[in-house]
């Protein structure tokens, strides 16, 4: 039998190996459009295709997103580290990330948000429920339009927890 014992439960959350970590994007509809780093990221339903992100209520892009109906997920390589963590470490209320991080903004297919032309995968999400979950609220969006590189490779997606920037690891069995 493995010993354990009684550990803080919020503590006990860092034993996750990592998340996915992505930038979403949304737009004031007034020509503002605002990157932000997201770790809460997860799949809601396979078909429809629904994703969620949780974002603090002391985000700059909370404001936004309450006031938004759509929001892009933009999947990053690894290449793009340092841009991941500088939209994770300033605020759009100070900085514009997409000029400081060489962004193009690019506008989306079906939805007001933009998606960023640098990740290999943008998905255009329409808002579809909120959740709040406590110190996150979680914003699930159907994905209505998906755009993705020919040579995107899954195994350079950037994950991220407890303080480190991972890509996956070794394959240890098939299904
Ligand atoms: C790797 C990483 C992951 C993050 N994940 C989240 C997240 O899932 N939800 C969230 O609200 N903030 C997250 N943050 C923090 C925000 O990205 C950060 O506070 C950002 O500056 C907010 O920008 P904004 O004020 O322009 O919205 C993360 C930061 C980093 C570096």
């Amino acid at each position: 039998m493995l010993e354990k014992s009684v550990v803080n439960p919020i503590w006990a959350c860092r034993a996750f190996p990592a998340f996915p970590v992505v930038l979403a994007v949304v737009s004031d509809g007034k020509g503002n459009s605002n990157v932000i780093t997201i770790a809460l990221v997860h799949m809601f339903s396979f078909n429809p295709p629904v994703l969620g992100i949780g974002v603090s209520p002391a985000r700059h892009s909370y404001e936004m997103l309450e006031a938004a109906n759509d929001f892009s997920i933009n999947i990053p390589s690894m290449d793009l580290v340092e841009e991941v963590l500088y939209c994770g470490q300033h605020s759009g209320r100070e900085v514009d990330k997409f000029e400081d991080c060489g962004f193009v903004p690019t506008p989306a297919k079906k939805i007001k948000s933009p998606v960023i032309a640098e990740c290999p995968v943008n998905l255009e999400c329409v808002k579809r429920q909120r959740i709040d979950a406590g110190d996150h609220v979680w914003y699930l969006g159907e994905v209505v339009n998906a755009e993705m590189a020919k040579d995107t490779d899954r195994e350079k997606s950037l994950m991220y927890w407890s303080g480190d920037f991972r890509v996956p690891g070794d394959i240890v069995r098939k299904r």
